[in-house]
């Protein structure tokens, strides 16, 4: 780079006196930390067509997204309902702690066996129930279908339950008498569905037309799975979109978990616990675990992530939150794959202002990035973004971000829609709210529940106004991040990391950088 002494001699010169790679940059602005707004990037030659920009993201071996945007692990953002619609949309949620942890390995559960090709299990019902029994389990489960296989005590297909029938005039008739009988069954083999069975079943749906369910079974006819018109319908259609949803080697969606670091009443980690919790969620299919907490530099932390790595090797670890290049090199050394970066940047984080402690986020993330290269790991950047020149910023420097308030006003988000004035609201809670902490977070700041009113709560709570659902949401991000890899001539995350050029703006730069001067009619997003 040029200094200010030495003139100028090529066009390129002066770019790079004022643009600056992210080294330089963040060296020179050693004295004050930024955050996205203090900065803004640079646009260079480009060939790239924004709409054919690779998103595409590892977060850790085997851990690939077509997406990098991940949901908080909070109790106001992400529980299955939102962790499948990031899935679909090629992202990832983290279900959050804030709930029992036989409900957080059921909420596992739905995520992984929403639409996959072949459901292993399907809900069977046996001929000697009645069918009042089989409406009372579908309202207790909030089943959305009504037909079901029918098997004997040793799974063997009987027949098939027809939706029709499920009724309450019904109610007091045998399944027995109700079913279609085996006979009339359309099957298909296990050892029939070759290397693609989507395919075969979607064949089979276009042969046997008003056929919506096709089961499987073994030689022994022993039911062995579930296709549905439906899903594969929807996987099909998946498959020719450009939103690639985020799967599973057996074609399951992917969802994470958060889990805190467990004490045992001496204080020490509750190792017992926590293993047994993350064997359990790993049972369910679970992808990747979350060590979340306000402070991941500690020992609890650390040795929660220890204990986790030593039992499973191979299951990737986000563990947070750190701002430090120490931190990172800390967690990496303990095992984890992915390291959250953030303190105290939320929309509903109130550490800054309580603890005086925490770092603007770009400067958080270069410092941290340094250690994440040369310890092999990736970056999440957590908290902050409230927009999608945000993602791209965030970008150049991790390989994913985590969003919180942008999701919250989802409708797939927890919570109910409340009016008030004529306009529509969610609740969204920072995990270190009193109410949050009494719920079950405490720990993750480091209290505990039972007294969590009286220690001073790192959040607050808030409403979001309902906003358009995740697919909307995250279209506009995925479509303000092409824009900006567009601009930056970068076909890829890697190229968008290599190539940014960041500046400093000035108050009346940021005033500058949104519409001003006019009175709004409507608004971009
Ligand atoms: P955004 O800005 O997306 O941030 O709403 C979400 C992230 O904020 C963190 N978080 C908190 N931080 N006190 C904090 O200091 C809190 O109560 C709190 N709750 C959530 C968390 O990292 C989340 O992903």
């Amino acid at each position: 780079m040029e200094s200010l002494t030495s003139q100028p001699r090529t066009p390129a010169d002066w770019d790079s006196l004022f643009y600056q790679p992210a080294d330089s940059f963040f060296r020179a602005h050693s004295d004050a930390a930024l955050t996205y707004d203090d900065v803004s990037l640079a646009t260079l030659y480009s060939n790239i067509i924004p709409r054919e920009a690779n998103i595409e993201t590892s977060l850790a071996p085997g851990l690939n997204l077509h997406l990098p945007v991940v949901s908080a692990d909070m109790d106001t953002v992400t529980e299955s309902r939102m962790a499948i619609a990031l899935a679909l949309n090629g992202g990832l949620g983290l279900i959050h702690y804030n709930m029992p942890q036989k409900q957080q390995l059921s909420e596992v559960g739905r995520v992984k066996n929403h639409i996959h090709g072949l459901i292993r299990e399907p809900i069977k019902v046996h001929p000697q129930q009645h069918i009042g029994d089989v409406i009372t389990l579908i309202e207790e489960k909030k089943y959305s279908f009504s037909t079901f296989p029918v098997v004997d005590e040793s799974e063997r297909l009987l027949g098939l339950l027809p939706g029709h029938c499920v009724r309450p005039r019904f109610a007091s008739r045998s399944v027995q008498e109700a079913m279609v009988g085996r006979s009339l069954v359309l099957t298909i083999r296990e050892s029939e569905l070759g290397d693609d069975p989507i395919a075969r079943a979607d064949r089979f749906f276009t042969d046997n037309i008003g056929i919506h369910k096709l089961l499987v079974v073994d030689a022994e006819d022993h039911l062995k799975g579930l296709f549905t018109l439906s899903d594969i319908e929807r996987i099909t259609q998946e498959r020719s979109l450009q939103t690639k949803p985020s799967r599973d080697e057996k074609f399951r969606l992917l969802c994470g978990a958060a889990i805190s670091a467990p004490r045992a009443a001496d204080g020490s980690l509750d190792r017992g616990n926590l293993i047994e919790h993350v064997a359990a969620l790993v049972e369910r299919g679970l992808d990747v675990v979350a060590v979340s907490t306000a402070h991941g530099h500690t020992l609890g932390v650390g040795s929660a992530v220890r204990a986790i790595h030593e039992v499973f090797p191979n299951l990737p670890i986000i563990a947070g939150n750190v701002t430090s290049a120490t931190g990172v090199e800390f967690l990496a050394d303990c095992g984890a794959t992915t390291i959250k970066v953030g303190q105290g940047p939320g929309s509903i984080c109130t550490t800054r202002v309580v603890a005086g402690v925490g770092i603007p986020q770009l400067t958080a993330l270069y410092v941290c990035s340094k250690a994440a290269a040369h310890c092999g790991v990736s970056l999440l950047a957590d908290g902050g973004i409230t927009k999608s020149g945000d993602v791209v910023k965030a970008l150049t420097l991790a390989q994913g971000v985590v969003c919180g308030s942008l999701l919250a006003g989802c409708p797939e988000a927890p919570g109910q829609i409340m009016e008030i004035n004529g306009k529509f609201y969610k609740q969204y809670r920072g995990m270190g709210s009193h109410a949050a902490m009494k719920a079950g977070s405490a720990a993750r700041y480091g209290h505990v529940k039972e007294t969590a009113q009286k220690s001073a709560a790192e959040g607050v709570e808030a409403l979001k106004e309902v906003s358009a659902s995740v697919d909307t949401v995250l279209a506009q991000i995925a479509g303000g991040l092409q824009s900006g890899m567009g601009y930056l001539g970068a076909n890829d995350l890697p190229s968008l990391r290599a190539n940014a050029r960041y500046t400093r703006i000035s108050s009346a730069g940021l005033r500058e950088s949104a519409p001003h001067d006019i009175i709004e009619v409507k608004t971009g997003g």
